[in-house]
Formats: C-alpha cells, sequence, structure tokens
C-alpha cells in the first residue's frame, strides 16, 4: 500500500505555509503543495523544508485542470487542504476580477477533480477520502455593537469582492457534499496574524512601517473590531477539523478576541517601544488616520463553542503572548520583510494609500 500523503493548495502563502511546516513538525506524512506564487506567495516562507523528501512543491494554479487531475492521480493524495485563494479585501475592491477567478472559478475546478478522483477510490480509500475548505469569517458580514458573534447557522451577508468570492466557494463546497456526496469540511475563520504574513495585512504593516518610520494608515475611525487569533491556532483547528469534523459539516474558527483596530495598532507601538525604542520618540506618534476602506465591515466576532464542544480545539495563545511572539518575529526576520517589498508591493502601496489621508 502506498504511504499517506495530503494535497495542500496554497502552501506558500501565510496560512498555508504555517500549515505545511506545523504540519511537518509533527508527522511524517508528506505534503504534495501546490502554489501559483502570485504576490503573496512565498518559497522563503518554506526555506527551512529545502530538501525535504516529504515535501512536493509544484508550482501551478489551481484553475488548471489537467494539472490537478495528474497530481491526484500522481500521488493519490488522503485530503485536499484547500487554503489557496485572492485573500487582500482592499486588492479586492482594487480588481474583484482575479478573486472571482481563483476563489470561485479556482474551488469549482478543485471540485471537480476531486469529485472525479474519489470516483475511483475504492470503499475504503473513499470512506477515508477528506476534502476541507479553508474560509473566513467575512462571509456573515458585520455585526452590530450588541449583535451575538457569529454561529455557523448565521446567513451568509458577505459585503465586499473577496468575502463575497469566498461565500460562493462555500456553497460550491456544500452543493459537491449534498449532491454527489463528496466527503467536504469547511472551516471559516477570524483574522490570523503570526509569522509570514504579508505586510499588506494590517498587524505586519503597521509592524513594517513602524520599524521603517513610516505613518501607520488606520482606517476611518480605527474602531471596526475583528477577531484575532494566532495562525498557529488556526491550523491546529484545521488539523482537528480533518482527523474528527463531521462530513459536511463547517466549523468557526476564532480567538475569543474582539478588538477595535485602534488598539491593535497601539499594543504594537508599545511593543516595539519596548523592544525596538525609536530614539526619535515612541512609536504612536506615527498612526496617520487616513479615509475609510469603502463598504467596510464594522465587526467581526467567532462563536467557537461548536468547535471546541465537538473536537475539543481552544486557541492556546493569548492576544499577548502570540502578538509578542509575532512582532518578535518581525524583527528578527527584516529580511524577509525586505525581500517581499518589491517593486510591486511598492506599486500597491502607492495604489491603495496614496491620496487618501484625511482631508486630502
Ligand atoms: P495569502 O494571500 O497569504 O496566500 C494565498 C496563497 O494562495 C499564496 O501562496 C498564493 O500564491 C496562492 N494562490 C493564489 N491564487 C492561486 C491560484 N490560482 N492557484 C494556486 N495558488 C494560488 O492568504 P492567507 O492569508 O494565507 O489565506 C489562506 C486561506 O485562508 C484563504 O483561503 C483565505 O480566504 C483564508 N483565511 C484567511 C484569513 C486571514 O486572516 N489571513 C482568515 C480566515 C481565512
Ligand atoms: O476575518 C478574516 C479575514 O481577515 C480574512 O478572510 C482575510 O483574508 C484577511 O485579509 C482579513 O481581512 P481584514 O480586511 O479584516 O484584514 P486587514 O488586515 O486587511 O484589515 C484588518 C482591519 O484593519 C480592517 O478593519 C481594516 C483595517 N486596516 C487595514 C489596513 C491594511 C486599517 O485600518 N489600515 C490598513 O492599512
Amino acid at each position: 500500500m502506498e504511504p499517506d500523503m495530503i494535497l495542500v493548495t496554497g502552501g506558500a502563502g501565510f496560512i498555508g505555509a504555517n500549515f505545511v511546516l506545523d504540519w511537518l513538525a509533527a508527522a511524517d506524512e508528506a505534503v504534495v503543495n501546490l502554489d501559483a506564487l502570485t504576490y503573496a506567495g512565498n518559497m522563503e516562507n518554506l526555506a527551512r523544508l529545502q530538501g525535504d523528501a516529504r515535501h512536493v512543491f509544484v508550482h501551478g494554479d489551481i484553475c488548471d485542470r489537467a494539472l490537478v487531475d495528474r497530481l491526484l492521480a500522481e500521488h493519490r493524495p488522503r485530503a485536499i487542504l484547500h487554503f489557496a485563494a485572492e485573500s487582500h479585501v482592499d486588492r479586492s475592491i482594487h480588481g474583484p476580477a482575479a478573486f472571482v477567478r481563483t476563489n470561485v472559478e479556482g474551488t469549482f475546478t478543485l471540485l471537480e477533480a476531486a469529485r472525479a478522483y474519489w470516483n475511483t477510490l475504492d470503499a475504503a480509500g473513499q470512506a477515508a477520502f477528506r476534502f476541507l475548505h479553508v474560509s473566513t469569517d467575512e462571509v456573515y458580514g458585520s455585526l452590530g455593537p450588541e449583535d451575538p458573534p457569529f454561529a455557523e447557522t448565521k446567513a451568509y451577508e458577505p459585503n465586499s469582492p473577496y468575502s463575497a468570492s469566498k461565500a460562493a466557494s462555500d456553497h460550491l463546497v456544500r452543493a459537491w457534499h449534498h449532491t454527489y456526496g463528496l466527503p467536504v469540511l469547511t472551516t471559516n475563520c477570524s483574522n490570523n496574524y503570526g509569522p509570514y504574513q504579508f505586510p499588506e495585512k494590517l498587524i505586519p504593516l503597521v509592524i513594517a512601517n513602524a520599524l521603517a518610520g513610516k505613518p501607520l494608515p488606520i482606517y476611518g475611525d480605527g474602531m471596526n473590531v475583528r477577531d484575532w487569533l494566532y495562525v498557529g491556532d488556526h491550523c491546529a483547528a484545521i488539523r482537528e477539523v480533518l482527523a474528527r469534523g463531521r462530513l459536511g459539516e463547517t466549523y468557526n474558527v476564532g480567538g475569543w478576541n474582539e478588538m477595535p483596530n485602534i488598539d491593535i495598532v497601539r499594543t504594537i507601538c508599545a511593543l516595539l517601544d519596548e523592544l525596538r525604542p525609536d530614539p526619535a520618540g515612541p512609536h504612536a506618534r506615527l498612526i496617520s488616520y487616513v479615509q475609510d476602506r469603502p463598504g467596510h465591515d464594522r465587526r467581526y466576532a467567532i462563536d467557537a463553542r461548536k468547535i471546541e464542544r465537538e473536537l475539543g480545539w481552544r486557541p492556546a495563545e493569548t492576544f499577548a503572548s502570540g502578538i509578542r511572539k509575532t512582532v518578535a518575529w518581525y524583527l528578527t526576520n527584516q529580511d524577509w520583510v525586505a525581500h517581499v517589498q518589491s517593486g510591486a508591493y511598492r506599486d500597491w502601496i502607492a495604489a491603495n494609500y496614496a491620496g487618501r489621508e484625511v482631508g486630502a
């Protein structure tokens, strides 16, 4: 019998790379990693795995059905873990087409390839197979200040091109289970932070800008609330859902850690003041309010009781411990940050932030 292995999509991105690194640190089951290496994919995230025969990297697109068919036939994975996506809300506002292509068409392509492959398996192989779809809490829409956190039963109300494309992909995954019996699982997670996050997202952007003495852009009034989860905890939740999740179910994953953006930024500034003081003054002097994100969701919060009740998962990190680790990681990995701040990165920063100063 062939040894077990899993196929991961998007494993050169932030969460996918953390997942692959954690997976191979804990077990010997090999990983085929399919990633298109868009601006967000980075082989440096996987540098530790160079020469490791348990990691097979394939540079390719999830929309390429022939390639996905070939990988499934060749490697015969017992599971597909689908992380690949266009993931940045602001980019989805500037250019939604790539989001529909990768998040909707790409997920459809994977589901069809998975279905064809699954149909070739014997009864035991079919029963063991899993398609785990990694999704987001943003599909549920925006909460008012007094609303209860998102439970799995909450109606979908996506507001951005990003969240709409993820919602569409979630619906496809659900339908492939109900119609074709494909053994799927879906996770809907809140905002992640941690090592290897691309500095377009709030936390790494603020760390990188603060270290460079650049303005720390706060959209709107800085009181939008997110529920922050350390990436290693998200990866642990995905492993639990893969191992013991009930087929066809969705599991919400969150940190029980709602915080307004301005508090996140002030926490980072205080940590940097402690760990890397700036002779020019406290890092908070760089805080700069800018025009709001169009359609900016006000509040997200996750009710993570189902995954705790059924699978015993809870976050191991508090925000205080996770953000300290994260800031320390960026301080010791400034080469990584410098490498990803390429010409294309600078073009994005100019496109998103130029002329956005309040009053401009
Ligand atoms: P990311 O943008 O850092 O990485 C995405 C990866 O997918 C990159 O390596 C990229 O090269 C790859 N990719 C993009 N298009 C592809 C294509 N067509 N074919 C193959 N690979 C492609 O994203 P992330 O933050 O790591 O998010 C991973 C997943 O988790 C996404 O599905 C996202 O919706 C979901 N998610 C993210 C968060 C978060 O806070 N970052 C929270 C909840 C859920
Ligand atoms: O909730 C899960 C989602 O979290 C994931 O599905 C997405 O892939 C991920 O990008 C993230 O989406 P957000 O839009 O919440 O993350 P972002 O880091 O872009 O922004 C976090 C908050 O900070 C949000 O309220 C917008 C605000 N913000 C962001 C940036 C980049 C700022 O105030 N200034 C900024 O410069």
